[in-house]
């Protein structure tokens, strides 16, 4: 069985002050059950904020970014080892704003997602196709080229230690969700693209789906079978929608 798990992508919105707020205000309703993880990925910045507001209870720090080299001369980079040393368990990698606006290379991740998981990080993958793409029909190319390229350099037997996000660009920030079937069939799709390398991760490897996740329709999209969780934008920024998706989880 596979763990649900529930990331907020607090994208660049909230100072340290405002992150430690957040976490003040979710901690009690994170306290029940705990049938799914929960992860929140802040500004670097407000990174310590989190780790250190979020001590003691079962909230996982994300950062948004990161480099693959341990240190060097990258002006403006942020190293795994440093994430680690801040107390973050993972680092979100590819993701489609990263892509569209920072010259993200499927080539960077093919260093950025082996880095992460020889630093005993975890990274969280982001993929998905354009809108333009969709309706081309050339959805399934795009999410094979981008499994088999961010990945290439992982060891076959390493895979389920990846997290992946399926997000939809033209879901992202419109309001605008995939439906069901349409989230099902790509994860699925992910999954089955996984298995060409190891079944056996395929089965235990989580792909997450990401698009105008809100606590209204979480419930459905969280109950696909192929879906194993949410990398939820701005319903994550407020403490009573995010813990009510975490809830939906099992959480
Ligand atoms: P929204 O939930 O705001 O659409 O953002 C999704 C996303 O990009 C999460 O990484």
């Amino acid at each position: 069985m596979r763990t649900p798990l529930i990331a907020g992508n607090w994208k660049m919105y909230k100072t340290a002050a405002q992150a430690q707020e957040f976490v003040d205000a979710v901690r009690p309703h994170l306290d029940g059950a705990d049938a799914a993880d929960v992860g929140i990925c802040p500004p670097f910045l407000a990174l310590p904020a989190v780790v250190q507001a979020a001590g003691g209870s079962r909230i996982q720090v994300f950062a948004q970014n990161m480099y693959h080299a341990d240190e060097g001369a990258f002006t403006g980079e942020v190293s795994p080892s440093m994430l680690l040393a801040a107390g973050a368990h993972g680092a979100v990698v590819g993701h489609s704003e990263r892509r569209q606006h920072f010259g993200e290379t499927d080539a960077a991740l093919a260093l950025k997602v082996p880095a992460a998981l020889e630093a005993g990080l975890t990274p969280i993958l982001c993929i998905g196709e354009t809108q333009a793409e969709r309706e081309h029909g050339e959805t399934e190319d795009k999410l094979r080229h981008q499994i088999q390229e961010d990945l290439a350099e992982v060891d076959p037997d390493r895979l389920a230690q990846v997290v992946i996000a399926y997000e939809p660009i033209w879901a992202i920030g419109t309001g605008v969700v995939a439906t069901p079937e349409q989230a099902q069939e790509a994860i699925a799709f992910v999954r089955a693209l996984i298995a060409e390398r190891s079944r056996e991760q395929a089965e235990q490897v989580r792909i997450l789906y990401g698009g105008s996740v809100n606590a209204e329709n979480a419930p459905e999209l969280l109950g696909l079978p192929d879906v194993d969780g949410a990398l939820v934008g701005g319903a994550s920024l407020k403490p009573d929608s995010f813990a009510a998706i975490v809830a939906t989880a099992g959480g």
